[in-house]
C-alpha cells in the first residue's frame, strides 16, 4: 500500500452548528476524547497512507495541539501535517489537496465527523484503489424508504434495493480528484464522488460500516458514546 504513495485528507474544519456545543465539531468529546482524536488515530492505525493532512478551522490552535499529541503517541509510518480549511467542505478538501505533495498518487478523503469508522473500511477502500479503481466509496444499505419530494409532494420512490447510504473514506487517484475539484460544479456538493460522477467516470462502491455514520446531532453523540462503551466496557 505504501508503495502506492497514498495520502489521507482528514476534513475537520466544520463548525458543528447542528451539534450545538459552541465549539468546532472535531473538538466534541466522545468517550472522554475528541472526535478528532478518534478519527486521526484510526487514519494512522489503518496504515494505508504515507501522508495524512488534517484540515482544521482557520486559526484553531486547540485542534492543532491535539494533532501533535496524537501524532506523538502513535507508532506510525508517514507524516502528519495540518492546513487551514475553507467555508465549505469542498473548499476544505481543496486546501488539503493543495497541501499534499505532488508525489502522492492516491488520496482518501475522510470526514472527522465519522469518528468511529473501523480501520477495515480504510483498508477496503485502499485495496480497491491498489487493484486499479480510480474512485471508490463505501456504502451501506438503507433501511428507510427514500422518496424525492418537491413542493410538499412526492415526485418519486427509487427502489430501496438500489440505494446505498454513502460514507467516507472515499478514495481516488490523486490526479482525477484534483481535476474534479478544478472543474466548476453546480449545486450543493456533499461528497467528492459527486464531482467524479459529473465527469462521467465510474465510481466503485465497497461495503461500508454501520459505525461509520456521521456524528451530526446530539442524538448521534449519544449513540457514539454507547458504541464506544460496547467496544471498551
Ligand atoms: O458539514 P458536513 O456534515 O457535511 O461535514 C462533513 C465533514 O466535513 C466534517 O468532518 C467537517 O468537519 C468537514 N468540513 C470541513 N470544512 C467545512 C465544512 C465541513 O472540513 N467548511
Amino acid at each position: 500500500m505504501l508503495e502506492q504513495q497514498t495520502g489521507i485528507i482528514l476534513v475537520a474544519a466544520g463548525t458543528g452548528e447542528r451539534l450545538g456545543l459552541g465549539v468546532p465539531k472535531a473538538q466534541a468529546l466522545c468517550g472522554g476524547i475528541t472526535l478528532l482524536e478518534h478519527a486521526l488515530s484510526t487514519c494512522l492505525e489503518s496504515g494505508v497512507a504515507v501522508h495524512t493532512c488534517v484540515v482544521v478551522p482557520a486559526g484553531d490552535t486547540v485542534l492543532r495541539d491535539i494533532i501533535d499529541s496524537v501524532t506523538g503517541s502513535h507508532q506510525h509510518r508517514g507524516i502528519v501535517t495540518t492546513v487551514d480549511g475553507g467555508a465549505s467542505r469542498p473548499e476544505s478538501v481543496r486546501a488539503g489537496l493543495a497541501a499534499l505533495p505532488s508525489t502522492i498518487s492516491h488520496v482518501l478523503v475522510h470526514d472527522a465527523a465519522r469518528a468511529l469508522t473501523p480501520v477495515n473500511v480504510f483498508q477496503r477502500v485502499a485495496e480497491t484503489l491498489v487493484q486499479g479503481a480510480q474512485a471508490v466509496i463505501p456504502g451501506v444499505e438503507v433501511v428507510d424508504t427514500i422518496k424525492s419530494v418537491s413542493g410538499g409532494q412526492v415526485t418519486g420512490t427509487p427502489s430501496r434495493a438500489n440505494l446505498r447510504a454513502i460514507q467516507t473514506p472515499q478514495g481516488f487517484s490523486a490526479g482525477l480528484l484534483r481535476r474534479a475539484h478544478d472543474t466548476p460544479a453546480d449545486g450543493h456538493i456533499t461528497d467528492d464522488a459527486m464531482l467524479i460522477e459529473s465527469l462521467g467516470i465510474p465510481v466503485n462502491v465497497v461495503e461500508g460500516a454501520a459505525e461509520a455514520f456521521k456524528i451530526t446531532t446530539p442524538q448521534d453523540l449519544i449513540l457514539a458514546e454507547s458504541i464506544l462503551q460496547r467496544r471498551h466496557p
